[in-house]
């Protein structure tokens, strides 16, 4: 059960729930890292051929965004961060520098449990700023690539010695049932990403959240905010052309792992905000007619020249209907942190003490 990944002294662990816990307390309380796959794992699997056949059946066609952060999409994402266009990650750095210390005060020494947590680079100023206050820090990162999760396992733990680290390979509710065992908690969910998700969805997570946390556990949630259209969509539309990629990268992962065979030359990327909306839209264009097989189901997928298949959303918040509208899910609002422009926010949250009073509120 227990399978050494290559070179390097992480346990990769596959275990069902009840281990899951068993092993979480260990990892946690003994100290180490390793690395618990979790069922919704990334990787080579019947997941993407379903999702994506479902997808493209659907009118107007679109793929779950899910599956853009594959090795090599998590990797080229990483660029994206770096593209002088895309201010998110750089202000939302900079925030958590400013404020970590701060955090750590309103929190205490609570776990720390990242959603979507990628390479962990922003994380580091958390981390320092725990490790500032006490001896250790248990660390739970959760993400969907193995590789990338791998990684950042291993940074930390060269960094940070007394860290404790148990990632979690897999999607995000994957994490929830865990949180009850680690609390005190503090979930961490950066980089706007929820902003990804469809608004029925987001509630979904919300809620679903807020019902996983125990009464005083915290949130910490990272917004872009609505700003000038010019500068939004500037920011999914780097000159370098690593947006592009991304969404390509889609499509080339089709071909590797699905039997496709997509003449990738003629995906176009593109991302254009809708002000009406608060959101900005993300489409690969078919310039030419394209078959997309899918192998493993035996089917296949016409796209028409000029179509357009939507990757995914993006949305922007407005702080003032943002902060009541998380507060209706069971959340109070322990602090509110932005930059100098008011370009990303930084909203810590603590659960409140029962959820059926701030259900009522929101219906
Ligand atoms: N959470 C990021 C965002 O909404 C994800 C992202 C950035 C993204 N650039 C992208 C997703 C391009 C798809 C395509 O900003």
């Amino acid at each position: 059960m227990l399978d050494q990944a290559q070179g390097n002294s992480l346990d990769i662990v596959i275990m069902d729930g009840s281990e899951a816990s068993l092993f979480l307390r260990d990892t946690l309380t003994i100290g180490g890292t390793a690395i618990l796959r979790g069922e919704t794992a990334d990787g080579p699997g019947l997941g993407f051929a379903l999702s994506v056949a479902s997808g493209l059946s659907m009118c107007p066609r679109q793929l779950e965004s899910r599956y853009l952060y594959d090795r090599q999409g998590s990797a080229i994402f990483d660029r994206i961060t770096e593209q002088p266009e895309y201010y998110l990650t750089r202000t939302e750095a900079g925030i958590l520098a400013d404020n970590a210390c701060r955090i750590r005060e309103i929190t205490g020494p609570v776990t720390l449990v990242e959603l979507g947590s990628g390479y962990s680079l922003k994380t580091d100023h958390l981390l320092r700023a725990w490790l500032a206050c006490a001896p250790s820090v248990r660390y739970i990162p959760v993400d969907v690539s193995e590789a990338a999760l791998c990684e950042a396992c291993r940074i930390i733990c060269n960094l940070h010695l007394s860290a404790r680290v148990l990632g979690v390979n897999g999607d995000y509710r994957e994490a929830f049932p865990m949180l009850r065992e680690v609390s005190p908690v503090m979930v961490v969910f950066l980089g706007s990403t929820i902003g990804n998700f469809e608004p029925e969805d987001e509630s979904r997570f919300l809620a679903e959240l807020a019902s996983s946390l125990s009464p005083g556990d915290f949130f910490l949630l990272g917004v872009d905010l609505v700003k000038e259209q010019l500068i939004i969509e500037s920011a999914y539309n780097d000159v370098a052309g690593v947006t592009a990629d991304f969404t390509r990268n889609l499509f080339a992962r089709m071909n590797r792992e699905l039997g496709s065979d997509i003449d990738l030359s003629v995906v176009e990327h593109v991302a254009r905000y809708n002000p009406l909306r608060d959101q900005v839209d993300i489409h690969a264009r078919f310039a030419r007619k394209q078959i997309v097989r899918v192998e493993s189901l035996g089917k296949s997928f016409a796209i028409a020249e000029g179509e357009m298949v939507l990757t995914e959303i993006s949305r922007k918040y407005h702080l003032e209907a943002c902060v009541p509208s998380l507060e209706g899910f069971g959340f109070e609002t322990e602090a509110v942190f932005t930059d100098e422009r008011n370009w990303f926010a930084l909203i810590l949250l603590k659960r409140t003490d029962s959820l059926s009073e701030s259900r009522e509120r929101r219906t």
